[in-house]
């Protein structure tokens, strides 16, 4: 990697004095170096995110600003709480017009007739305590064109896209057809997913919050599986590609006994990691046990006849959690032991919460940096977070790999020490 994969796209020059004066400063060659190994740091010349926060000149002017906002992909917690920021923080630079737009990119096609909402601080006052999403999500492409004739029509010169990399690859194909006719929009993503997977950035809103959920889920599993003999508690929780929230929820409630993800293979019977024999010595010795299971693990156990996706282009994945309810009871059985498995399947519960804590406070601070960025004309960037600083990451940079859980990790071998799998 070099420098230049870490280049910012910028509108043009800031000419303009900031109105917002009462406020520290980042210097526009502020790095946030990309390694934070000190060594590693010394040995590769040091690369980095450009640094995000409020610049003393800015781009456009606010006065004759108009932005625009939507959400888009599956929920998540925080995302009336990024909206509610980014309206006050536009108000704050003085942007009189703030759009609402509905159902994600849908709303950006007029075939649709999805009228926008004005959003002002009345509006967006108090949503922060409703899960979802005040403007309503969606999947599914629009026409790049039509979604760019739509913005020059209603003279929007800044698009915040509120979404996961699906969301992040659109607004990169909304920039490149805003370049080829020479507009001067800003569109500045926002990293929305509670799988936790948009890479180089180190953490995405509503994450947290959907862990916390989890980990209720896992003490409801606990109690059922100590309340039967030789009772399994099973619990399957999103994680398309990447298995962050079981790993984190294993940590926060160590009542997981086995946490399997789409990172690390495991077979059913037979293998250098199989789980059924496993769990019968697990069962023989305290006769309860907890199963966490990420959605997208052990899809390589499934006969798959056909691939299929969502409106998003995601490959579907087949139900894991009803294969290992159904191969436990077949495979005990087999082995006349007796078992109970109560089965929770919470995918929506978790994210359909609104942020709460510390996250809600992550998704007001990425809000305000990803307004001072579109004001100072950044564009084809999401607004990131790395080890304790907000950044600027390309669009192409982020969503050039899903990131996953590296098997070697501190944290994964974390998971593994609670565990006994
Ligand atoms: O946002 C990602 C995710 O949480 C995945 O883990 C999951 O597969 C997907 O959303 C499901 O969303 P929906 O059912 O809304 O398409």
């Amino acid at each position: 990697m070099t420098q230049d994969d870490f280049k910012i796209e910028k509108l043009g020059k800031c000419t303009l004095d900031s109105p917002v004066r009462d406020m520290f400063f980042v210097d526009d060659n502020e790095l946030v170096t990309y390694e934070t190994n000190p060594a590693a740091i010394l040995k590769n010349h040091p690369i980095g995110f450009e640094r995000a926060g409020a610049r003393k000149k800015i781009f456009h002017d606010p006065a004759w600003s108009k932005a625009a906002i939507l959400t888009a992909g599956g929920l998540c917690p925080g995302l009336n709480d990024v909206i509610r920021a980014l309206v006050l923080a536009l108000q704050k630079y003085g942007v009189p017009v703030i759009y609402g737009i509905r159902y994600g990119y849908r709303g950006l096609n007029p075939e649709h007739g999805l009228e926008p909402l004005l959003l002002t601080p009345e509006i967006v006052d108090g949503i922060h305590h409703d899960g979802g999403t005040i403007l309503g999500s969606s999947r599914g492409e629009e026409k790049t064109e039509v979604i760019v004739d739509t913005l020059a029509r209603m003279n929007i010169n800044i698009l915040f896209c509120i979404g996961g990399d699906g969301t992040a690859r659109g607004a990169h194909a909304i920039v490149q057809e805003i370049k080829r006719r020479k507009l001067s929009i800003s569109v500045i993503t926002i990293p929305k997913t509670i799988d936790n997977d948009i890479s180089f950035i180190d953490q995405s809103f509503g994450f947290a919050t959907a862990v916390m959920e989890a980990e209720k889920v896992i003490s409801c599993a606990h109690v059922e599986a100590k309340g039967a003999y030789n009772g399994v508690g099973l619990v399957k929780v999103m994680g398309r590609d990447s298995g962050w929230i079981a790993a984190f929820t294993t940590l926060a409630n160590p009542f997981v006994n086995y946490c399997l993800v789409p990172e690390e293979d495991f077979q059913l019977e037979k293998g250098s990691h199989a789980l059924l024999p496993n769990l019968v010595e697990r069962l023989a010795k305290k006769h309860h046990a907890v199963i966490l299971v990420a959605e997208g693990a052990g899809q390589e156990l499934f006969k798959k006849k056909s691939i299929r996706r969502d409106a998003s282009g995601n490959i579907l994945k087949d139900d894991i959690g009803v294969l290992l309810k159904s191969e436990i009871t077949r495979y005990m059985k087999k082995n006349g032991i007796d078992v109970t498995v109560k089965y929770f399947d919470p995918g929506y519960e978790i994210r359909s919460v609104c942020a709460v804590g510390e996250d809600a406070v992550f998704c007001n601070l990425l809000a305000n940096a990803a307004v001072q960025a579109a004001m100072a004309g950044r564009t084809d960037m999401i607004v990131g977070h790395w080890a304790g600083n907000f950044t600027h990451v390309p669009i192409p940079l982020a969503t050039s790999a899903r990131k996953k859980i590296p098997l070697d990790s501190t944290l994964w071998s974390c998971v593994k020490t609670t565990v006994c799998f």
